[in-house]
């Protein structure tokens, strides 16, 4: 089965294909629109929209190219549905039915976060279920417990900021550009994080949801209390350590704690935040020492692209959770629970040891 895969859900243009009968990923082409909303220090979702228009069919063309095939082989358009931005969902959603329609061939919506949920399975060494998978990215911050494609149950979540997004915000106190996450942690190499005592929100809430927006916070003081008025290039890098060791330290303990309260000794990280060293690097770490393997999917699938989007839809449609639809009406879901689309194991939520 070839399957396209097409994700515009915020500032990624990304295009791929995948064919499932060898698992194997043929072609795929990204355009990142950072630089463009860079200048706004935040993705301005009208620009968004206009770009993903422009973006996605010399995408398409040149996917085809690589892959060499014609677009009336293809079998099947996976693309993202929801969540997203309503603008940006609607351009690709557009294509996408405008593809079938044209080639008479079937559509399948995508989560974006099953996703990137599934994205690791792109790897040469991809992680056997059942498994827990910390999803850090800018918009969600959720650790859910994966026992097959299409059988998800949350285990915890955040309460307000997403990790990405304390990430993000955290930088622009520091006065970095957009998005802020690579550069604060980029910052964070050359600071101490020892000399300043940032709050571990909700570490021992006793269950494994996270909140973040406390700790921007407490940046804020930290950034408006430092004299001179002007923050010396030092003091910035060890605010944004000392931030990146708080948001690690929360992420890690709870992460294992939901190794714990599950039983399992396979976590997969992904979204956007999975692409920092440090996280990286504890999760690690802790996993040495806890006969835990870590899997991360590689750096070029953490953040938004097209490949898992048509991974996505091969792997719903060959486990038989959905049949792919023919192009009709259709409609996009900006705001999405992703419990919708799995089957949740009632049984797999119950309360957190009470040592990690
Ligand atoms: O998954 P993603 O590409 O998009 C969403 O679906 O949200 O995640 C983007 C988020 C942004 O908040 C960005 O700042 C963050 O991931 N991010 C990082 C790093 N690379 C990307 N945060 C911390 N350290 C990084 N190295
Ligand atoms: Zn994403």
């Amino acid at each position: 089965m070839l399957v396209l895969g097409i994700e515009t859900s915020c500032d990624e243009t990304g295009i791929a294909l995948y064919e499932s009968r060898d698992k194997r990923l043929l072609a795929h082409a990204l355009h990142s629109q950072v630089a463009m909303h860079e200048a706004y220090g935040g993705v301005v979702p009208e620009l968004a929209s206009r770009d993903h228009l422009q973006r996605v069919l010399p995408l398409l063309e040149e996917v085809m190219r690589e892959a060499q095939r014609e677009k009336a082989a293809l079998d099947v358009i996976a693309y993202t549905r929801g969540p997203g931005l309503a603008g940006a969902l609607l351009v690709g959603t557009g294509i996408a039915f405008g593809l079938a329609f044209a080639l008479g061939r079937p559509l399948i919506g995508i989560h974006h976060l099953e996703g990137h949920l599934l994205s690791p399975l792109l790897s040469e060494d991809p992680p056997p279920f059942p498994f827990v998978a910390l999803l850090v990215s800018g918009g969600h911050t959720q650790l859910m417990h994966v026992a097959g494609v299409g059988h998800y149950a949350l285990l915890g979540e955040t309460l307000d900021d997403a990790a990405g997004e304390a990430f993000d915000k955290t930088a622009k106190l520091l006065g970095l550009g957009y998005p802020g996450g690579p550069a604060l942690a980029q910052l964070a190499e050359s600071g101490q994080p020892s000399g300043l005592a940032l709050p571990r929100p909700m570490l021992h809430s006793g269950n494994l949801d996270f909140s973040f927006s406390g700790l921007k916070t407490a940046v804020l003081t930290q950034v408006r209390n430092a004299d001179p008025k002007i923050l010396s290039d030092q003091v910035r890098a060890n605010i944004a350590a000392a931030f990146q060791e708080a948001i690690v330290e929360v992420l890690v303990a709870k992460s294992f704690a939901a190794l714990q309260q599950t039983g399992l000794k396979r976590l997969v990280v992904a979204g956007g935040v999975g692409a920092n060293r440090r996280l990286r690097q504890a999760l690690i770490e802790r996993g040495r020492t806890r006969g835990v393997r870590t899997y991360f999917p590689e750096l070029q699938w953490c953040t938004d692209n097209g490949a898992m989007i048509a991974l996505a839809g091969a792997l719903r449609i060959e486990a038989g959770i959905e049949r792919p639809e023919p192009a009709t009406g259709f409609s996009i879901q900006p705001r999405w629970d992703l419990a919708a689309v799995g089957q949740a194991d009632p049984a797999v939520r119950s309360e957190m040891p009470s040592e990690p």
